[in-house]
């Protein structure tokens, strides 16, 4: 089984994996429009995290669960990805041809989408907020120096650290 991470599941992998690899989703771009009322925000202040929006492509890694620790993986990012994300099933482009991989959406019709607003409004939301799992700042700035050292070039999120780097 095959899971394609696009966020956090790039930079931090909590589950074993037998392989990993840089992989394309054509039709889908990736966009900081879901709310975070668990991971980088609360409730009440939530923060800002990936999903992926219609679009042209979108850059992230696959991963290969081994058979025997594929289903508590899967139950475990259940868990992990419950606010507003659905699990789907894509094609996606690797270096060796097409491969299958579920990957986690969070659609404009879930409780938690915030949806886009101006560069500077999403980064000093993104500054401003914190969550059980820490910062939101940390969750963007290690998903732009993550997509960085890959070469991948993503517009949306390279501007949204820049601006959030400015900020004091
Ligand atoms: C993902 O990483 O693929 C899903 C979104 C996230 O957990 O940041």
């Amino acid at each position: 089984m095959n899971v394609f991470g696009y966020g956090s599941l790039i930079w931090r992998p909590d589950f074993p994996f037998a392989g990993r690899y840089w992989a394309r989703l054509d039709g889908w771009e990736r966009r900081f429009w879901q709310g975070s009322p668990d991971h980088r925000g609360t409730p009440e202040a939530p923060g800002r995290v990936v999903t992926l929006v219609p679009g042209e492509a979108v850059w992230g890694v696959v991963f290969e669960l081994p058979a025997d620790t594929a289903e508590t993986t899967m139950a475990r990012l259940d868990v992990r990805e419950q606010g507003g994300y659905e699990l789907v099933e894509r094609q996606v482009h690797a270096e060796h041809g097409p491969v299958v991989a579920r990957t986690f959406v969070a659609t404009p019709d879930n409780p938690e989408w915030l949806g886009p607003d101006t560069v500077t409004a999403m980064a000093a939301h993104i500054a401003r907020s914190h969550g059980p799992s820490g910062a939101n700042r940390e969750y963007l700035l290690r998903l732009a120096d993550a997509l960085e050292q890959a070469g991948v070039l993503d517009a949306h999120t390279r501007g949204l650290a820049a601006a959030v780097r400015r900020l004091p």
